[in-house]
């Protein structure tokens, strides 16, 4: 009998040519031809992997496949060279494994939690403000970009290792993470070098086993989780892999967040005289408390304008598990399915003056008439960010320490090229100069 399966279903318009649909510069051109072309669904043949994947940028359709029904999709393509480095962590892995370990970890990014970490975090701002009064001092001009970077990264490994971090460095004999900010390819060699760590790692997990010292982090956390249904704890196998996870997922995304949040407070002054207007009313003496920095609702509303814009997940994938349905069309089982949060965030008929930087967008009255699924930087569902409270607080953090210090400017304007790897990056660092307030 002639198979006529295909021939009955209903399917998404889209191009004839094969395109492969991955994190790069050519799917980044494209997909804005592709939208003006089909629409907000896009169905296209990817010769390497043989089969058709959707572009999916309609915000009930988002809704359908990650939180009505995520129980029909994995992680999809685009995550390879991450499996490489995490394992399987919680953000590559799926099913019931991946659930447990949610069940385990989330505690970990809670409000209470959070607050007994940022002691960690502002330390690492703390020395990062000594270093940038010398250079405001001497007038130097430097990469914002390759700070915010070097800032993040410290910030993660304190919330994860706390103390231990300067015990790692004794033990390897040299900074072991130096290469995570000096090379940002990703490539195979960084690679071999991160799972390298898993050494370092098992070492430090003996140690603390040995010596029970008292901590207040990540590590410590994810140590002692039991989950609730299975009264599990974690291998070491697996607590290193959710160590590296950490890492990754919450190093390079929080310094883009840094880097555009500061770009734009230093080209919009109305902006900035409002942020350091808040955060004079809401902070009387440094060190700020956790409430306080929860508080500071305006920057917040900016940082959150900066991850529409420039969202760092900028193209993200899950793959069909069975036959599925969005509005007119199936979704065949083991179809790949491609979200943009850095188109959905610019579409003209989600957004007003979309390519326009406005923080009030996010403020109380316009967030409850946003749409839902426009604003998607952190994902949704049961699979969104678990970091993402935490990277706000960060940058809340981070903001009301700097901001009434410093005044930064931006130097010969950089091309802003973007990058759009698996994160989404500026091709050159931003070179800024800092004057004292
Ligand atoms: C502004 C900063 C951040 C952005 C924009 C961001 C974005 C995202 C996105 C889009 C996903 C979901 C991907 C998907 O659905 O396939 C995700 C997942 C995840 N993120 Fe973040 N992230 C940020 C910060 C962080 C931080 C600071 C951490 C940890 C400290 C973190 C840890 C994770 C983890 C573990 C997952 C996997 C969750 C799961 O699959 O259950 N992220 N993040």
């Amino acid at each position: 009998m002639p198979d006529n399966t295909q021939s009955t279903l209903s399917l998404p318009p889209g191009p004839e040519a094969p395109f492969t649909v991955n994190t790069d510069q050519a799917t980044f051109d494209i997909i804005p031809e592709w939208l003006d072309t089909y629409g907000h669904i896009v169905k296209v043949y990817s010769d390497t992997r043989d089969k058709s994947g959707y572009l999916v940028n309609d915000p009930d359709m988002i809704r359908h496949i990650l939180i009505k029904n995520p129980a029909n999709y994995i992680k999809g393509p685009g995550f390879e060279r991450v499996k490489m480095l995490l394992g399987n962590g919680i953000i590559v892995s799926d099913g019931a494994f991946w659930r447990r370990q949610r069940r385990m970890i989330q505690p970990a990014f809670g409000k209470r939690s959070i607050a007994k970490l940022c002691e960690q975090v502002q330390q690492c701002n703390q020395e990062l403000l000594n270093e940038w009064r010398l250079k405001a001092e001497n007038n130097e001009t430097f990469d914002l970009t390759y700070e915010t970077n070097k800032l993040s990264l410290q910030v993660i490994l304190r919330v994860i290792f706390s103390e231990d971090v300067d015990y790692l460095v004794k033990l390897h004999g040299s900074d072991p993470f130096e290469f995570l900010t000096e090379d940002t390819t990703r490539d195979l060699q960084v690679v071999l070098k991160f799972r390298s760590l898993i050494k370092l790692f098992q070492n430090l997990i003996n140690w603390r086993r040995e010596h029970q010292p008292e901590r207040h982090d990540f590590l410590d956390f994810f140590m002692s989780a039991v989950d609730k249904e299975s009264n599990e704890t974690m291998l070491d196998k697996e607590l290193i892999d959710e160590l590296m996870t950490a890492i990754i997922a919450g190093h390079e995304t929080s310094a883009i967040t840094l880097n555009w949040s500061w770009y734009f407070l230093a080209n919009h002054s109305t902006v900035e005289d409002k942020a350091l207007s808040e955060i004079d009313a809401a902070i009387e003496q440094q060190p700020a408390s956790f409430e306080q920095l929860i508080n500071l609702k305006y920057i917040k509303q900016v940082v959150s304008e900066a991850l529409r814009l420039y969202p760092p997940v900028w193209l993200f994938s899950r793959t069909s598990i069975e036959d599925d349905q969005i509005g007119k069309y199936d979704i065949p089982a083991g179809t790949d399915i491609f979200f943009s949060p850095y188109y959905m965030h610019r579409h003209s008929e989600y957004w007003e003056n979309p390519e326009t930087f406005d923080p009030e967008r996010f403020n109380v009255e316009n967030s409850k008439q946003q749409r839902n699924q426009i604003y998607i930087p952190f994902s949704s569902g049961p699979r969104r960010c678990i970091g993402d409270f935490f990277a706000i607080v960060e940058s809340q953090l981070h903001f009301g320490m700097m901001l009434p210090e410093f005044k930064m400017k931006v130097v010969d304007s950089p091309s802003l090229e973007l990058e759009p790897f698996i994160n989404l990056r500026v091709k050159e660092g931003i070179r800024v100069i800092l004057s004292k307030r």
